[in-house]
């Protein structure tokens, strides 16, 4: 039996494109091995989004190197955005590459497997999504949905544009499909994926034609899916609809990720994120008034090219202002071929440093102080395994996506009741109430 192992890298676009890698694998006759060192067959699912993510990646290449000349008879596969974005370039900086391939091309990982080739080989026009592709999903009930692929914006920072191209939507009646069949598989909760879930749809044409409302609203009518999730909305493009639809229909979570980026006006527009700090605050208002429970959650940049100290306070007071239920916060990386890379004034990077440990200070009291309002309360809880830390309790997430560690009874893929007795930034702790169980 020939062995894979895949490393991924990057966002939940890249898990969903490895398990499409892994479901073709197993299709044909491949078995997956932890480790990479027994491993005929050895890929890395890419990510460029900041200058560490390249980092890392060429340390673990460094390791493959090492088992192709140890066997040379392995095959060793660079995928996804890395890939995409020095194309070619990969063969001659790392000659024991075999296969190369960027997110559009993922099939052509198995042709290349089932072909005889013997040269290195790449692959870097978009042909396609993988949704329709086998996939080995990470949980039996829980299941990704590519929603789109790429992203017609052009934030300055950001490499994706260049890595994952234009916009294109997958028709509305192939995604129905597709989740009918996943609920049919028993997947109860699922997670759409996008660069910019809420301008889906406005490339389609005809009888195809949808908007991101009116796509939630069909994947809810599915008998099953009991919990809908997606990522990531544009503020600029999070419309009323949408918001709505968070209060009406029922698989819809109660949380939204809204990225922010910056609070500062200024610096907003230098990233080209087309708002201003009001009209995203306004965003969050309408959230508040129809869905007053929703959590809210954000990623945050610090250190753009011209970030003074008083645009970083302005980023500071919208983090006070929400009070976010989580934030994902990166220091500014400049990326080849991005905009914010020429840009004059530069931040220092003990200047970055700094104000990302005072960000996540004011990041982390918020979460806390929020989190305190589900205790007390019984939440539903999709369970997902034991807890990381405690082997004798269970772990799952909140309709909130708040993880919940706690004592029950209740097995993986579960949904049941959890009262909730405290509350950290990050997690809630609780018991499953037995009540509810034997009300069921
Ligand atoms: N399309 C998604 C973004 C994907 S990248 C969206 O707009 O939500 C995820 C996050 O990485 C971005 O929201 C941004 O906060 C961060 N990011 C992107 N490029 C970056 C860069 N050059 N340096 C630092 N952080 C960056
Ligand atoms: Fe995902 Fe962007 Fe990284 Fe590509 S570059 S894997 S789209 S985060
Ligand atoms: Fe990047 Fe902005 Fe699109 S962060 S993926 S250019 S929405």
């Amino acid at each position: 039996m020939r062995r894979y192992h895949v490393t991924t890298f990057g966002c939940q676009m890249n898990q969903h494109d490895s398990e499409r890698m892994k479901g073709m694998l197993e299709s044909l006759g491949y078995s997956e091995t932890d480790s990479r060192d027994d491993a005929d067959v050895i890929l890395f699912n890419t990510c460029s989004i900041r200058e560490a993510a390249d980092n890392r990646l060429v340390a673990h290449l460094g390791h493959a190197k090492r088992l192709k000349s140890e066997r040379p008879d392995r095959i060793v596969g660079v995928g996804g955005c890395w890939a995409q974005s020095v194309k070619d370039e990969v063969f001659a900086r790392f000659p024991f590459v075999d296969v190369a391939f960027g997110p559009g091309q993922v099939h052509k990982l198995a042709e290349f497997l089932t072909s005889d080739s013997l040269t290195a080989q790449g692959f870097f026009e978009f042909e396609g999504f993988t949704g329709h592709l086998p996939a080995k999903r990470a949980r039996d009930f829980q299941a990704w949905v590519q929603i789109s692929i790429g992203c017609n914006c052009v934030c300055s920072y950001c490499i994706v544009p260049s890595t994952r191209g234009r916009e294109v939507s997958r028709p509305p009646g192939e995604l129905v499909c597709e989740v009918e069949r996943l609920a049919a598989d028993g997947v109860r909760e699922v997670t759409l994926l996008g660069q910019n879930v809420n301008s889906y749809g406005r490339d389609l044409r005809g009888d195809e034609r949808a908007s991101f409302a009116e796509l939630l609203a069909r994947l809810d009518a599915i008998d099953g899916i009991e919990r809908i999730r997606y990522t990531s909305p544009h503020p600029k493009d999070m419309r009323e609809d949408v918001i709505r639809a968070h209060a009406e229909l029922p698989s819809l979570c109660e949380h939204i990720h809204l990225p922010l980026q910056s609070g500062s006006t200024a610096v907003l527009k230098r990233m080209r994120r087309t708002y201003t700090r009001e009209r995203y605050l306004d965003r969050v208002a309408m959230i508040r008034e129809h869905v007053p429970d929703c959590a809210l959650t954000t990623d945050i940049i610090v250190g753009f090219p011209g970030e003074t100290e008083a645009d970083f306070e302005q980023t500071i007071s919208v983090a006070e202002e929400v009070g976010y239920d989580g934030a994902f916060t990166f220091i500014f990386s400049p990326r080849r071929g991005t905009e914010a890379a020429t840009l004059r004034d530069q931040v220092p990077h003990p200047v970055k440093v700094e104000r990302l440990e005072r960000l996540v200070e004011v990041i982390q009291r918020r979460a806390r102080e929020r989190a305190q309002r589900f205790v007390g309360r019984s939440l539903e809880v999709l369970i997902e395994g034991p807890s990381r830390t405690d082997a004798t309790r269970l772990r799952g997430r909140s309709r909130h996506n708040k993880v919940v560690n706690f004592a029950g009874l209740g097995s993986s893929g579960d949904m049941v009741e959890v009262e909730i007795t405290s509350a950290t930034s990050q997690t809630l702790a609780g018991t499953e109430s037995l009540l509810a169980r034997a009300a069921h």
